[in-house]
């Protein structure tokens, strides 16, 4: 099932995910449509609360479907390393039509659960380290536009105020 994706100005967007204790069918089922609904996006990375499930899951795959073992299910995330800067463009599906230079660190390690529960460790560079920095960043309620200056911050939030009064938002 392909789920809409939530737009900015929606509190789910803004609340701290609920921590995830089933590892059960519902949520295999649920991956699996968050991961459905992140290709129809044309998105490399889905947080559960963009489409509206207030829990911490996020999906990834920063080949977009090239490499099946790219596919990487995260449940609840702890981000335990961090090193190096990059600095490069980043978007969110949640905020459509904008991007922004964000610098994020450069090798990142996250520590989650997989669909059985089990927890594991994985480090990844570049892309994948900022996927991993934004994603959880959803968990806890947080967006790419926290990271950038005010003044590019308010600009973007004038520019949705107007779409959504336009009723394009
Ligand atoms: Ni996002």
């Amino acid at each position: 099932m392909i789920y809409p994706i939530v737009k900015f100005g929606d509190p789910v967007l803004d609340t701290p995910a609920a921590a995830v204790t089933s590892f059960d069918d519902e949520l295999k089922k649920l991956v699996d449509d968050m991961f459905e609904s992140m290709y129809a996006a044309r998105g490399v990375g889905l947080a559960a609360p963009q489409i509206g499930i207030s829990k911490r899951i996020a999906v990834v795959d920063v080949t977009f479907k090239e490499d099946p073992g790219a596919k990487l299910v995260l449940i609840n995330p702890v981000i335990v390393g961090k090193e190096g800067r990059q600095r490069n463009s980043e978007g969110c599906l949640s905020i459509p039509e904008f991007r922004e230079d964000v610098t994020r660190a450069r090798t990142v390690t996250v520590r989650a659960q997989d669909l059985t529960g089990k927890f594991f460790e994985h480090t990844g560079e570049e892309l994948l380290a900022r996927a991993f920095l934004h994603e959880t960043d959803h968990l806890n309620g947080k967006l790419y536009i926290s990271h950038i200056s005010a003044l590019k911050r308010d600009l973007i939030k004038r520019k949705i105020k107007k779409m959504v009064k336009a009723g394009e938002w």
